[in-house]
């Protein structure tokens, strides 16, 4: 499988990709600027949804647009309707013929969608709605396969500002992640042929836990199992999705063959798509360095998807301020209202990336990888007084 991973030159190739940037004069030109990023770090979705469902194809992509000055503006929901924000992903227009997931929408979920329609109505290509602080498309169904077949966890957005009056005013590039590298296969699946890794899971969720699940297939795990990721309040008495898969396997790990160096990538993708691809990777931080063991993820007390890393855990700088209160990273605004991943890049991605793709934004708007440092991105002139590092709450 191709992961993409090219080189500066192709980078460059793909820059060209977009046409003529309007107003070209270099890193930090042109009136606008759009700085995008996909909130996670990595959708993981299933491919075949006949037996069970755990996630469906859903990605969200949000985007902070800058009126540059010498006092930067945030363009959003307040003065949005001057903008429209097109969002697709060339090469990759439709996802019907790559998954099952249309087959099974009404029997999972009780909806029946059109055709590369997604639970929130988006496709594959569509606008950014104007939010607070930034602009956003949900739920956009796509998958990691492309329209020539080839399987890609890295998929490259392309996304367009235009001014009423005015046309195109900016653009960007940015990585749409998606995998549906599971591996429940290496401990699940009969060796007899015939025998279903799904089926076998759903065999011994019944013998275990005296459901009745093969037999009432397709499943929607989050119907009895609560599922913030999904909006599943789930059953009560039940334990949550993320407390029963983290908490029943946090002692079967060891089953795993040694190849799998880090074991969350047995079901969180994975060993290819490597959805940690941060700068942390790169200084020798894996999973459980910030999240803890399978049994703290799997903790009862937790509310998963909720109660998460925060980077105010392990950084101090004085003068620094990380998150606001009670918000997650991809939620959060700092530096005059703008959206922390707009520097920063998604979690799991945090830059300068260990992929090429993952860096080509920051090299696109200000000439090279890593954080948004580069003051002339949004200010027409640096400024006098120094850079703030300090949230907005
Ligand atoms: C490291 C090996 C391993 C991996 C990887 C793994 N499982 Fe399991 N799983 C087990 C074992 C062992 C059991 C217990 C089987 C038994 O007692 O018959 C089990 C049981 C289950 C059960 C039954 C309920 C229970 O009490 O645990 C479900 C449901 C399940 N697994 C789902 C999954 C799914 C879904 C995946 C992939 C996302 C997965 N497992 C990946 C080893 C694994
Ligand atoms: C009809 C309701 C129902 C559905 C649907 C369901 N489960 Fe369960 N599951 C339960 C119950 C009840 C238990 C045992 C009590 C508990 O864990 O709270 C359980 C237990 C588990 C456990 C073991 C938890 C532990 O702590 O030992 C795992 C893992 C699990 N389910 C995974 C799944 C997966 C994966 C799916 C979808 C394929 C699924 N469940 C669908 C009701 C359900
Ligand atoms: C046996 C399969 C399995 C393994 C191994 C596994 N996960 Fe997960 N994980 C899942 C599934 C399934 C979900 C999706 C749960 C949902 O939709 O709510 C998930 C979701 C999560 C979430 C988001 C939900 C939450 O609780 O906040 C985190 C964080 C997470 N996993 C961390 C880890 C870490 C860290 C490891 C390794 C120590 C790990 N996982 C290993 C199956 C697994
Ligand atoms: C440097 C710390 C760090 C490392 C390393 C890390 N995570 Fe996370 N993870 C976070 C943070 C922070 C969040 C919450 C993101 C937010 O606030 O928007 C998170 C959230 C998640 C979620 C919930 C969905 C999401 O993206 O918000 C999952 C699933 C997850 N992590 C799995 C993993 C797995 C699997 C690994 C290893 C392959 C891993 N994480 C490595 C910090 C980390
Ligand atoms: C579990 C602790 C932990 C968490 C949580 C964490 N980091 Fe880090 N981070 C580190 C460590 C350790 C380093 C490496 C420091 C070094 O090499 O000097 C690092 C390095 C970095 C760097 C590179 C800094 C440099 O000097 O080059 C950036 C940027 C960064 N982290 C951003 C973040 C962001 C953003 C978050 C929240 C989404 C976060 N970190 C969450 C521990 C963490
Ligand atoms: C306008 C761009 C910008 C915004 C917005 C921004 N940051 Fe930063 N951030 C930076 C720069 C620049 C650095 C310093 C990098 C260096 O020292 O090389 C930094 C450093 C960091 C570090 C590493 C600190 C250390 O230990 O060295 C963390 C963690 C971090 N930011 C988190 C956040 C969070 C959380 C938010 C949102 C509340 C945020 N940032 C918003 C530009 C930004
Ligand atoms: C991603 C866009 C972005 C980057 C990069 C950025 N800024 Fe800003 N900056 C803003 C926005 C937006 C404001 C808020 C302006 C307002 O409130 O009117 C702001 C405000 C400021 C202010 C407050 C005074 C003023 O001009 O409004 C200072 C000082 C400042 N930035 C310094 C810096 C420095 C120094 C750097 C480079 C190290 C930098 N900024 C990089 C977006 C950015």
């Amino acid at each position: 499988m191709s992961l993409a991973v090219c080189g500066i030159a192709a980078a460059s190739t793909l820059m060209l990709g977009l046409g003529d940037p309007p107003e070209p004069e270099g890193p930090g030109g042109g009136q606008y600027v759009i700085l995008a990023n996909n909130d996670l770090g990595m959708h993981c979705m299933m491919r075949d949804f006949s037996h069970f469902m755990i996630l469906p194809p859903f990605n969200t992509v949000q985007a902070v647009v800058i009126k540059r000055g010498n006092d930067p503006d945030v363009i959003d929901i307040s003065e949005g309707s001057d903008f429209t924000v097109d969002f697709s992903v060339p090469g990759n227009t439709h996802s019907s013929t790559k998954s099952n997931f249309w087959e099974y929408d009404e029997a999972l979920l009780g909806v029946d969608l059109p055709p590369d329609i997604g639970l929130t109505g988006n496709g594959l290509s569509g606008q950014l709605e104007a939010m607070q602080h930034k602009w956003e498309i949900t739920g956009v169904p796509i998958t990691p396969e492309d329209d020539a077949g080839r399987v890609n966890p890295y998929q490259l957005a392309k996304l367009s500002v235009y001014k009423e009056g005015t046309g195109l005013v900016a653009q960007t590039q940015t990585v749409v992640p998606v995998s549906w590298e599971l591996s429940c296969n290496v401990c699940h699946g009969d060796p007899s042929p015939g025998m279903n890794v799904e089926v076998d899971v759903l065999r011994d969720h019944d013998r275990l836990h005296n459901t009745n699940l093969e037999a009432n297939q397709p499943v929607f795990c989050a119907a009895c199992h609560a599922d913030p990721a999904l909006g599943a309040p789930g059953q009560a008495g039940v334990s949550t999705f993320s407390s029963a898969m983290h908490g029943a396997h946090a002692d079967r790990l060891g089953d795993l063959p040694a190849s799998f160096d880090n074991q969350c990538y047995a079901c969180h993708p994975g060993r290819r798509a490597q959805c940690q691809r941060d700068v942390h990777s790169s200084r020798g931080l894996d999973c459980v360095s910030c999240h803890g063991e399978m049994s703290d993820v799997g903790a009862p007390t937790r509310t998963p998807w909720v109660d998460e890393p925060r980077c105010a855990d392990c950084h101090s700088r004085p003068g620094f301020e990380f998150e606001q209160p009670g918000k997650l990273f991809r939620e959060s605004v700092g530096h005059g209202g703008v959206s922390c991943f707009a520097c920063h890049g998604s979690p799991h991605a945090i830059t300068p990336a260990t992929t090429e793709t993952d860096n080509l934004q920051a090299i696109l708007h200000q000439g090279f990888a890593g954080v948004i440092s580069d003051c002339t991105v949004c200010h027409t002139r640096t400024p006098d007084e120094p850079f703030f590092h300090s949230r907005d709450d």
